[in-house]
């Protein structure tokens, strides 16, 4: 079965891309490298000893994506491409709308065209808004809060209405909670061009000595220890849960969302320490304000995907925390200079 993977050059991804072609799929990826490198695909094919068909095209492009739609004929598409830093979404909205929203309207197109009509999305917890009931499951309330989390919530909405309008497109919206992490073998990761915007790669450059200290953003929240708690899932357990999308697509279930989480809470603290731990350093950091927009506490309820999907994340916040660092140890510099 071959399968296109758009932003096939990304974290997520590349660490999907390991488990496809080890389960026996064949890949073809699309990416425009506006956020990854062609590097992280050498490294896949190295890992897996199979290879990659790559195009470099951009989803706004919708005439190349036609063009390999029609060379390359896929059985499935799983669509990760998109611009995601929700700080940079609210500075340029119309970026947004134009990469997100356009990029998956082509996509969409060129599959009907094409009567590819399988997909996964790669949806996230932001569309549930605000919440104050955890765990979440799939039935809660759905908003945006800032510009990427309306991309992400208008896409769910297309997609159910396509669906409604033709039952003949299966469909998975997976609902994915804060991944970190990276594969074991520190060959491919998490590669944030700048300063990162989330937890786990600035605590990484910290431990690397590239940044000063980690600003905690809050410790007045209700919590446990006052800091913000988030559901941090393994990427490689993320990605095999992909895999388990895909089989469920060949079942004809029609649309499907899952959460895709490990329904456990850790506190920014907490992942402090046991980045320390993994990493044998002591990470200095300092208490701030709070960021603008976040909430006390976010973690799923992923037991619709273990009873449906027959998945569940394995993958403790230890091994995580090894595994980041291992990534971030090996590749200083992530791909930069391969
Ligand atoms: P990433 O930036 O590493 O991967 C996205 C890839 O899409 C990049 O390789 C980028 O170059 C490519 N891309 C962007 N716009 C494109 C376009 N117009 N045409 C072709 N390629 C394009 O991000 P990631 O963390 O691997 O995220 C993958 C997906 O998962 C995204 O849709 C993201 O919104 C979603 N998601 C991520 C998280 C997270 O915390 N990482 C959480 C929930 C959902
Ligand atoms: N945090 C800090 N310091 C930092 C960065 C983060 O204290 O430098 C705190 C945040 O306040 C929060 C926690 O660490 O309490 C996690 O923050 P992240 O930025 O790593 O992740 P978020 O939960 O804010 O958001 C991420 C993605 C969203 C996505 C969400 C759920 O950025 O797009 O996960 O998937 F919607």
């Amino acid at each position: 079965m071959k399968i296109l993977v758009t932003g096939g050059a990304g974290y997520i991804a590349s660490h999907t891309n390991v488990e496809l072609l080890n389960a026996g799929y064949e890949v073809v990826v699309l990416d425009n490298l506006c956020n990854s490198s062609e590097e992280s695909i050498r490294r896949v094919e190295k890992l897996t000893g199979k290879k990659i068909t790559f195009y470099k095209i951009d989803m706004i492009d919708k005439e190349a994506m036609d063009a390999m739609f029609k060379k390359e004929k896929p059985d499935a598409v799983i669509h990760f491409a998109g611009l995601k830093a929700v700080g940079e979404s609210c500075e340029y909205p119309l970026m947004y709308f134009n990469n997100n929203l356009i990029g998956t309207l082509n996509l969409l197109s060129v599959m009907d065209k094409y009567a590819v009509r399988k997909l996964v999305f790669s949806s996230s917890a932001t569309v549930y808004g605000f919440q104050t009931k955890m765990p979440i499951n799939e039935e809660a309330s759905l908003s945006a809060t800032n510009p990427y989390g309306r991309t992400k919530l208008m896409i769910e909405d297309m997609l159910r209405d396509i669906y409604k309008a033709d039952n003949s497109w299966d469909i998975a919206i997976l609902r994915y909670f804060n991944p970190i992490g990276a594969h074991i073998s520190g060959e491919i990761g998490e590669d944030p061009k700048g300063i990162p915007n989330n937890l786990v790669p600035y605590i990484a450059k910290v431990a690397i000595g590239e940044l000063e200290k980690v600003h905690v953003f809050g410790n007045d929240y209700n919590t446990p220890d006052g800091t913000g708690v988030r559901d941090y899932i393994h990427v490689v357990d993320l990605a095999l849960g992909h895999i388990k999308a895909i089989e469920k697509l060949n079942e004809n279930p029609g649309l499907v969302t899952y959460n895709l989480g490990t329904g456990q809470g850790y506190s920014v603290l907490e992942l402090i320490k046991s980045y320390e731990k993994a990493c044998g350093k002591t990470i200095p950091y300092v208490i701030d304000a709070r960021r603008p927009g976040d909430c006390d506490m976010v973690y799923s309820d992923p037991s619709k995907a273990k009873a449906e999907l027959g998945w569940e994340a394995t993958r403790g916040v230890e091994q995580m925390c090894e595994d980041s660092w291992r990534w971030q140890s090996k590749n200083p510099n992530g791909y930069r200079g391969c």
